[in-house]
C-alpha cells in the first residue's frame, strides 16, 4: 500500500472513489467543489494506491475558528472514503494517519472532522463541543458525539475555542445535517 498525494491527474480515480465508497453522488461533488475552492486551501488531498491503482482518498481543508483566526491553523476532515472492495482493511486508518503525520508536520494545531464516533476516536479524536469548539451549524444533541476534534499540537485543546468556519463549500447548511 502506498500514500500518495492526489495531483489534478487523479481527478477521476478520486472522484471514482468517492461516489463507489458512499454508493452516490453527493460526496463526490462536494470534493469536485472543495478542489475549486480557493478558501478551502490549504488543502490536503492523499491517495492510497494498492497493486490494482487507487482504492481510498481522504481530503482535509482549511477551517477558521472565530476569535483566533491568526492564532491557530485548523483542518477539517471531510471525506473519507474507500473503495467498497478495500474496506475492512486498514486503509482508512492508513490514509488517517498519514494524514495527521503531514499536517503535523505543516503546524497544524487542530483537526476536526463530523463522522462516525464509533471510528474516529481510534485515531485521536474526541468530542468537540465539550472543548467548546461549535461546529458552523448546531449539531443535535443526539449526535453531539459525532462532531470531533484532535489537538496537533499539545496544549490547544483548553487554551482555545470559537465557532468553526469552513470553506465557503462546506460552510453550507445541507453539510451539517444528517
Ligand atoms: C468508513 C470507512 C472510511 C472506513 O475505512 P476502512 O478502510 O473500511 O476502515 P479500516 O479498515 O481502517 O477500519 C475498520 C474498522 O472500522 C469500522 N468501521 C467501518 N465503517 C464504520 C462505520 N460506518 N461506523 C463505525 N465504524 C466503522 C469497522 O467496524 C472496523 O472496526 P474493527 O477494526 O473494530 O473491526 C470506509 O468503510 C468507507 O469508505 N465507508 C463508506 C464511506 C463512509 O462512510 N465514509 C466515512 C465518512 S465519515
Amino acid at each position: 500500500m502506498i500514500i500518495k498525494k492526489a495531483t489534478n491527474s487523479d481527478l477521476n480515480d478520486v472522484l471514482r472513489i468517492e461516489t463507489e465508497a458512499f454508493g452516490h453522488s453527493k460526496e463526490s461533488n462536494l470534493v469536485n467543489d472543495l478542489l475549486n475552492d480557493d478558501s478551502a486551501k490549504p488543502r490536503l488531498s492523499l491517495l492510497a494506491m494498492d497493486d490494482d491503482g487507487a482504492v481510498g482518498h481522504i481530503l482535509f481543508t482549511r477551517v477558521r475558528i472565530t476569535g483566533n483566526e491568526d492564532a491557530l491553523s485548523a483542518m477539517i476532515l471531510a471525506p473519507l472514503a474507500i473503495l467498497p472492495s478495500a474496506q475492512g482493511k486498514g486503509v482508512g486508518g492508513e490514509l488517517i494517519r498519514e494524514g495527521l503525520r503531514q499536517l503535523s508536520e505543516s503546524k497544524v494545531h487542530l483537526v476536526f472532522v463530523l463522522g462516525h464516533p464509533g471510528y474516529y476516536p481510534r485515531f485521536g479524536f474526541r468530542p468537540a463541543g465539550v472543548h467548546g469548539f461549535d461546529a458552523p451549524y448546531p449539531i443535535p444533541a443526539k449526535d453531539a458525539a459525532a462532531w470531533m476534534v484532535q489537538e496537533l499540537k499539545p496544549g490547544t485543546i483548553g487554551s482555545f475555542s470559537g465557532r468553526i468556519i469552513c470553506a465557503d463549500t462546506l460552510n453550507k447548511p445541507e453539510h451539517w445535517r444528517e
